[in-house]
């Protein structure tokens, strides 16, 4: 099987592709407003800490299994330890989240692509007023239908790239997106350069105040370190295992972190830089990019065209994204079950499409039924039990079979030139600090849930 997998065509190809997995609705919806609601600077610097300590160790372990087995996630456990009977638990884990994170990125997905819609409406009639006060928000909130028709079309376009394969799908369509993605950004950066909120924008980011910073606050930055970086479900691992052999990981992992880190620090700088020209509240919370900045669009000179270009960014971000959480089932479907490509992708995208319908469902039809199941809807039981706990013990998991089972001898293939320190730094990064960073984020968590 191993020989006649497709491959990536370049180590640009793999950047890209591993890059539009990690840059997604994290960077440009969850990383803004958490920093937020988390009160700026502080919570930045704790962010950037976890993501080079934690993230970047767990990034290149999931590469470096990826592509030391040449196989699907579940199979690659199996084949790099014959004999340990817990590797393929973290494979098993990997596919349940991916189902469960797939069924609610695509909903927001959903709404993305209804407000680009909007946006491009705006442009073409002259009616701004849907864009005012969270109108557009409340509206596609209340209208089950609605969410439901943009979820299938999201669902559906990212079906059909991993349909298409892995050069034909994943790698054409992220280096068509993921170029245009950073082009958007760029343009909207430059833009908001000359706005007044700029300059208030850039110290609420990089001037830290750790008298702001909650314990909360602190694991929310352990927990999203995982969630931005695609890391513990396999995402990264899977595209690893299309990567030829010889190709250099650590150099490639720093790569997507920089990228990554980059594409959310920019995302938040224009943000809070309209945000903060208008004196806004920038701990909105979720509601940052669907309700205060499309009002605040509606205020500027050119902000038409901004939220055109803005929302664009984010669909592309998304849609590069969740077909690397949709490729992990796939791969695992078509390789081990022996179906094609193409009946898995259709079978497994309508199967996320279904689990999607209960959450649209959730917040409105039948939201009773949820709360008194408790007190939360399906979204954010989802999005709790993903991002708190399967993603960082999934994440744990894989560091521990890199740094334990796998041991120096796959660190010394990982890092090929002579640098003991950084051997000595990865390896104790896989088998203690994450580990540790991860049980104390999970204690906190159980014990805030029987409190
Ligand atoms: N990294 C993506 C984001 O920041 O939006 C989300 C994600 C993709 C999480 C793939 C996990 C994953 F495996």
């Amino acid at each position: 099987m191993p020989n006649n997998r497709a491959h990536w065509g370049s180590r640009l190809a793999f950047i890209l592709a591993a890059a539009g997995s990690a840059i997604g609705l994290g960077n440009i919806w969850k990383f803004p407003y958490i920093t937020g609601v988390n009160g700026g600077g502080a919570f930045v610097i704790l962010y950037l800490f976890c993501i080079f300590a934690v993230g970047v160790p767990i990034l290149i372990s999931e590469m470096y299994i990826g592509q030391k087995a040449q196989c699907n996630n579940v199979q690659a456990f199996r084949k790099l330890a014959s004999g340990n009977k817990w590797g393929p638990l973290a494979g098993w884990l990997g596919l349940g989240s991916a189902f469960m994170i797939l069924s609610f990125y695509s909903v927001v997905g959903g709404w993305i692509l209804d407000f680009e819609f909007r946006a491009i409406t705006h442009l073409l009639t002259g009616d701004f007023t849907d864009f005012e006060d969270g109108a557009a928000l409340n509206s596609l909130l209340g209208n089950p239908w609605r969410q439901l028709a943009w979820h299938a079309v999201f669902m559906s376009l990212v079906t059909w790239i991993v349909y298409r394969g892995v050069k034909e799908g994943l790698e054409k369509w992220n280096k068509i997106l993921m170029p245009t993605l950073m082009g958007l950004l760029v343009l909207l950066f430059i833009r908001v350069m000359f706005l007044e909120g700029f300059s208030e924008a850039f110290s609420f980011l990089f001037s830290p105040d750790f008298s702001k910073l909650t314990g909360d606050g602190a694991l929310e930055a352990v927990g999203h370190s995982f969630f931005t970086l695609s890391l513990g479900m396999g995402a990264i691992m899977v595209y690893g295992s299309y990567l030829d052999e010889n190709e250099n990981l650590v150099k490639t992992s720093l790569a997507v972190a920089f990228l990554d880190t980059l594409i959310a620090l920019l995302a938040g700088l224009v943000i809070f830089s309209i945000v903060f020209t208008y004196d806004l509240d920038a701990s909105a919370g979720p509601g940052l990019i669907f309700a205060t900045l499309p009002t605040l669009f509606n205020k500027m000179t050119g902000g038409s065209l901004l939220s055109i270009a803005f929302f664009f960014m984010i669909t592309f971000a998304a849609i590069t994204s969740a077909v690397s959480i949709l490729e992990v089932v796939i791969a695992y479907w078509s390789e081990h079950k022996k179906v094609s490509r193409e009946k898995a992708s259709l079978i497994i995208g309508f199967i996320m499409f279904a689990v999607g319908v209960l959450h649209v469902f959730s917040t409105n039809l039948w939201s009773d039924i949820f709360n008194i199941l408790g007190k939360t809807n399906f979204f954010d039981l989802f999005d709790l039990l993903t991002s708190s706990y399967m993603l960082p013990i999934g994440g744990v998991m894989i560091a521990l079979f890199y740094g334990w089972v796998l041991g120096p001898q796959s660190v010394d293939n990982t890092i090929k030139d002579d640098n003991p320190v950084l051997k000595l730094g990865l390896l104790w990064a896989c088998r203690l600090i994450a580990p540790l960073l991860v049980v104390i984020i999970l204690y906190s968590k159980v014990k805030e849930l029987f409190a």
